[in-house]
């Protein structure tokens, strides 16, 4: 496992109570960063991982808010660097497949107008917010971002087309904001596959799920630690690496 000291620097991890999110704080805090863990207000989960990590000692804080919504994103950013007084990481992790089951291309008329509002707010202008806010603080502490993108937005296919379009934008944004914050911020993101662990709300076939690990040269699904591993790596090393999507799926199936 690699590790890094970070006493001193500071993350923003969005959607960070559950899943690649908590498993990346995890491996932030207990490299002793300082972490801000941003979730929905409404869950649960987010007061009681920001209890269990505080009991175990590192200084994480809740700091809830909707990435769809612009003014709770200024506003978590906001609190957030004035809580800790600066801000090298930003994890934007947060997304939703804004369903339960998978919707195959075929489906595309199910795809409505609030379908694609919703993803493309929450997972690709969402980041956007949250970067804007950060873009100060982050170019202020010569600091680096990692989005969590998805083989789906490499066609893949995933929980819907228009999931994967949300997701092909953001590994493209991810060139786009290197080119932007650079040289002060490495931008770049990761490309998870099947994660296996996580609160993700949209189920998949279990025997789909498992013939297509059976394909995959390593034999097994992801699990959060796997990915915040890289994302770990993009934020605490790589200092020559920016712009780029690492594609993390155990090899691919074929
Ligand atoms: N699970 C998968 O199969 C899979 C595959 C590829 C990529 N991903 C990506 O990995 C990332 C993490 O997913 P996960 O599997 O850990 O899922 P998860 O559901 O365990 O975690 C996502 C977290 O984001 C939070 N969230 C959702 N909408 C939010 C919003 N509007 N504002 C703030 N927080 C919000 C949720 O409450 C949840 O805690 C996402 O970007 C997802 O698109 C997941």
């Amino acid at each position: 496992m690699i590790a890094a000291d970070l006493s001193g620097k500071v993350a923003v991890v969005t959607g960070g109570a559950s899943g690649i999110g908590l498993a990346t704080v995890e491996r932030l805090a207990r490299n002793g960063a300082k972490v801000a863990i941003n979730d929905l207000g409404g869950n649960p989960r987010l007061e009681q991982e920001v209890a269990r990590l505080r009991a175990a000692g590192h200084d994480a804080k809740a700091f809830p808010g909707d990435v769809s919504k612009p003014d709770e994103v200024i506003a978590m950013i906001e609190a957030a660097t004035r809580h800790f007084g600066r801000l090298d990481f930003l994890v934007n992790n947060a997304a939703t497949p804004g369903t339960k089951a998978p919707i195959p291309p075929s489906d595309f008329e199910r795809q409505d107008e609030a379908f694609w509002t919703k993803l493309i707010s929450i997972n690709q202008v969402g980041p956007y917010r949250c970067l804007k806010a950060a873009a100060p603080h982050l170019r202020a502490a010569k600091g680096a971002v990692v989005n969590v993108a998805s083989t789906s937005g490499l066609g893949y296919g995933g929980s819907s087309s228009v999931y994967a379009s949300t997701k092909a934008a953001l590994i493209l944004l991810t060139k786009e904001w290197a080119h932007a914050l650079g040289p002060d911020v490495r931008v770049n993101a990761i490309a998870p596959n099947v994660v296996d662990g996580s609160g993700w709300e949209c189920r998949f076939d279990p025997d789909d799920l498992a013939r297509h690990v059976a394909k995959l040269p390593l034999r097994r699904a992801g699990k959060p630690e796997d990915y915040a591993e890289v994302i770990f790596y993009l934020l605490a090393g790589a200092g020559y690496i920016t712009g780029q999507t690492i594609v993390v799926d155990g090899g691919g199936a074929r």
